[in-house]
């Protein structure tokens, strides 16, 4: 395969990790979609923050505090550059999860009420669900859903007559499925919504790590990612606002950090971001996660994404082989991020991910958080297989290896 030579990247030596060989078999590690593995430069980071410079931040007098302080807002720079959008509008969260939560409460229980409607899609997360599902049952608003179609995708004119009814006052969406893999056409759908005068959240924890994403040029509202996935720590999360809208909006969480000052009774709200950061922040995460966009912004994100795109082609093609197995989502390489969710005819996902692991080859199987698409697909459960900047051919042979041994467990 031409293609997959010229854009192979042979980055698995700097995953540490990866050296492991279980059972003396490579790890083959297909669940980056899940929590992405750590290169080298994150750890040495994280190692030598902690070693070196730990100390809080925003407080210290001494020379220690001082540079965790620079390493704090230097991670931040760092952080805010990888997507395009501004320092003041970049806050660190545990989590996209946080993140969504974060504006449904602080923005959402100011501005959503009675007669208004947020507006989600059928392939979101949990985390891009629940949240609204308690926003609306509190303030008395409704959710609706974008229906996900066939080939796993929604469709723009939906989401015109959605908008025309007039009520809805947040899009909330994925920027790639976790699931189906769909690449939702965001640019498009941002521009609808603001013309129909809603505001829009995206969900670009399965995006920012595998394409390059300018958060500034897509002109989001909030748009929110998860450290983890992106060969960063756990721990930390991103959102990313408008700048007039967050400092109108009130706080989230409270505290420490926070505020600017505090009587008795009364308190005044600190300096964008820091009104939303409340309590001592990730400091040696946000290290780590500055190294990790470092890493990829030294790949550069295009050739990230040729190279996962040219291997999920390549899993796309190889799946195909194995008889019974349904692939959800656009069957095109190029209309999905990088992983595949399948079922195989007589295996539960569950059978799948164990055999698959009795092989070296880690999969992910369940609901992935992601009930609602479940229900919608008519399947309680997918394995899935995602890829990341280590995955090479050979990882998604030994895909294909493993689920030809799996069926012959089953006699199939
Ligand atoms: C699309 C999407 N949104 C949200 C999340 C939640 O991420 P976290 O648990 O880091 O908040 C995930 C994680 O699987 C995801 O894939």
């Amino acid at each position: 395969m031409p293609q997959l030579a010229e854009s192979s990247l042979n980055l698995a030596s700097e995953f540490p990790i990866l050296a492991q060989r279980p059972g003396g078999r490579p790890l083959v590690y297909l669940d980056a979609a899940s929590t992405s593995q750590k290169p080298r430069a994150v750890l040495d980071a994280m190692n030598e923050h902690y070693s070196k410079h730990n100390a809080n931040v925003h407080r210290g007098l001494y020379s220690i505090a001082r540079e965790a302080d620079a390493a704090y807002q230097h991670a931040r720079a760092r952080v805010a550059a990888f997507t395009g959008a501004s320092e003041r509008a970049t806050i660190f969260t545990k989590n996209v999860t946080e993140a969504i939560n974060l504006v449904a409460y602080a923005w959402g229980r100011a501005n959503v009420g009675a007669g208004d409607a947020v507006l989600i899609t059928q392939m979101e997360h949990h985390a891009n669900v629940v949240p609204w599902q308690m926003l609306c049952r509190e303030r008395e608003a409704t959710l609706r859903y974008l229906e996900v179609d066939e080939r796993g995708e929604v469709s723009l004119e939906a989401l015109d007559s959605e908008l025309a009814r007039g009520d809805v006052r947040l899009v909330a969406f994925a920027h790639v499925s976790n699931v189906l893999g769909t690449i939702n056409p965001v640019a498009e759908m941002i521009v609808r919504a603001h013309a129909a005068g809603a505001l829009v959240l995206i969900d670009g924890a399965q995006a920012v790590p595998h394409m390059p994403v300018d958060v500034g040029a897509l002109d989001a509202d909030f748009y929110g990612w998860t450290g983890h996935k992106a060969l960063g720590p756990t721990g930390i999360g991103v959102l990313h606002g408008r700048t007039e809208i967050l400092e109108q909006m009130p706080p989230f969480l409270t505290g420490g950090d926070m505020i600017s000052s505090v009587d008795f009774f009364e308190s005044s709200w600190n300096e964008l971001p820091h009104k939303f950061e409340a309590g001592t922040p990730p400091i040696a995460e946000a290290v780590g996660l500055a190294a990790a966009v470092d890493f990829l912004s030294a790949i550069g994100m295009p050739r990230v994404r040729a190279h996962e795109q040219a291997l999920t082609a390549y899993m796309l093609e190889r799946l195909a082989e194995i008889p019974g197995l349904r692939i959800v989502g656009p069957p095109e390489a190029e209309r999905r991020g990088g992983l595949a969710s399948f079922t195989i005819e007589g295996m539960h996902a569950h059978d799948i991910a164990e055999l698959a692991d009795r092989a070296g080859v880690c999969l992910r199987a369940g609901h992935h958080c992601a009930q609602p698409l479940m229900r919608r697909l008519g399947v309680s459960a997918t394995a899935r297989a995602s890829v990341a900047v280590h995955t090479e051919p050979s990882d998604i042979d030994a895909l294909i290896a493993a689920l030809h041994g799996a069926r012959e467990v089953f006699g199939l």
